[in-house]
Parts: structure tokens; sequence; C-alpha cells
């Protein structure tokens, strides 16, 4: 495991940006696995400079989003879907067809995670995993829980998490209480795995991540068993690390 620890929010996110960019520029038509959430809205910032600026092109990628909340259509501005349009796809060359999130309209939640598994075996594994870190540990939407889910899940929000996405919606009530997620055999099986981390309310969670005990109860210390982790944090995410 690699931790890059970086000075701001900005640092981490042109950091990302490059490393997903090498990715890309490597393997033309890869595989990227992607994210939501307010941490990589700086990464997906630089992307889309690099794409203006003709330096970077995403016409052959592919990407596989980890989640989506389930019962949101892709018109609503609190998807998931219509996040990574309003952040990325929209703003680069990718093919929207080859773009791929979690149907959260599919009300069969084991149809949906079937239908999701199926994407991901046509066309994994995933070249390079893009995460986020929530702040209870959890990768994608797999939540602390007894065991590891290895596929695709419909789970029930930790409170932890309703609490921390309220801020999105105009009020608690309105978040949904349950999403579609990646498992997380699917994230370990993704060739690399990039997760980054900004502002101090992350600090402590990242510390016990990557440096406590491997626990299904901190979702994310799974990745110290993989081969290759890049962790990418700013200075307050990063404060309680030597
Ligand atoms: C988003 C996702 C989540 C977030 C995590 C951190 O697709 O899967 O795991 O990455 O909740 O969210 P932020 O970045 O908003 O702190």
């Amino acid at each position: 495991m690699k931790i890059i620890k970086t000075n701001t929010y900005e640092d981490m996110s042109r950091i990302a940006a490059n490393l997903i960019a090498s990715q890309v520029t490597v393997k033309p038509n890869c595989v990227l696995g992607l994210a939501t959430g307010s941490t990589p809205i700086g990464t997906y910032e630089e992307l889309v400079k690099r794409v203006k600026s003709g330096e970077l092109d995403f016409s052959e990628v592919t990407s596989i989003n980890l989640d989506e909340y389930k019962g949101l259509s892709p018109e609503n501005d609190q998807s998931y879907r219509y996040f990574m349009n309003e952040h990325l796809f929209n703003h680069i060359n990718i093919k929207k067809e080859n773009t791929y999130v979690p149907n959260g309209l599919e009300a069969d939640a084991v149809k949906a995670c079937a239908d999701y598994d199926a994407i991901i075996k046509k066309f994994g594994p995933i070249d390079l995993q893009l995460l986020g870190l929530g702040p209870n540990g959890h990768i994608g939407f797999n939540e602390p829980a007894d065991h590891f889910v290895p596929s695709t899940n419909c789970v029930d929000l930790a409170q932890a998490t309703i609490d921390a996405n309220a801020r999105f919606f105009s009020s608690i009530d309105e978040v949904p209480k349950q999403a579609y997620t990646m498992g997380i055999g699917t994230i370990m099986q993704a060739k690399k795995v990039l997760i980054i981390a900004n502002g101090a309310k992350k600090a402590e969670i990242v510390k016990k991540a990557f440096f406590g005990p491997v626990s299904p109860q901190v979702p994310a210390s799974i990745l110290q068993l993989h081969g290759d982790v890049t962790v990418v944090v700013d200075a307050e995410a990063g404060k309680l690390l030597d």
C-alpha cells in the first residue's frame, strides 16, 4: 500500500487525476471504477480540464460506478447517475453508452444486483477503481457488517451514512434508506485501487482503515490485503499518520 500525503484538497485532486490520466493514457480502452461524493469532485474537475485541453481522451474508456440510491431516477438531482453526468460525463468525450451506474429504479433488488454483476462480468476486472472513504469506513455503500459481501448487493444505509449525506437533500427524511452497491469482492478484484480522503473529519477513519486490524466492521480495511492500493490524503485527513 502506497500512502501519499499532500498538503491541500487541490493537491490531492491533482495527484488522483494524474493517476487516472496515466491509466487512461497507458490503456485507452481501460475500465474505470468511479465514485461519487464530495471527495472526487476536484479530481473530476482536473480530468475535465485535461480533456478540454486535448491532453486526455476518454473516447474508448468504459466506466462502472460503485453505487446508486434505490428508488432514485437518473433525472433526480440527488441520484448518482445525475452526479456523474454533472461532474464528469457531460464534460468529457466518454461515450454515455459506455458508462454504467446501478439502476436505482429497479425495485427488484435481486434483479438489479444480478444485472449489475453481469455488466461487471462483461467488462471487468476493473483496471483502476477510484474510491472515497465513508466516515464509518464504508467503501461504495458497503457498510460495517459481520462479513465482507462479495458482489453487488442492496444495503440498508447506516445511520452515519444517512446523517453524512443529509447535507445534499432538503431534509434528512428525503435521504433514501437503501442503495445498490458494488460488492467488496468486485472492488478487491480491481487491478489497481486509488482511494482518496480529505478533511479533518476523515483523519481517524483513515488511520483505523489503513493501520488498524482488517475487519468487516471497517470495510475499507480489507484494502490492506490488496496488492496495488494507493491512498491519497490531504494534510488534514493524514494528520494522524506518521
Ligand atoms: C460514493 C461512495 C461512498 C463515498 C463516501 C465518501 O459513490 O461510494 O463510499 O465515497 O461516502 O463520501 P464523501 O466523498 O462525500 O465524503
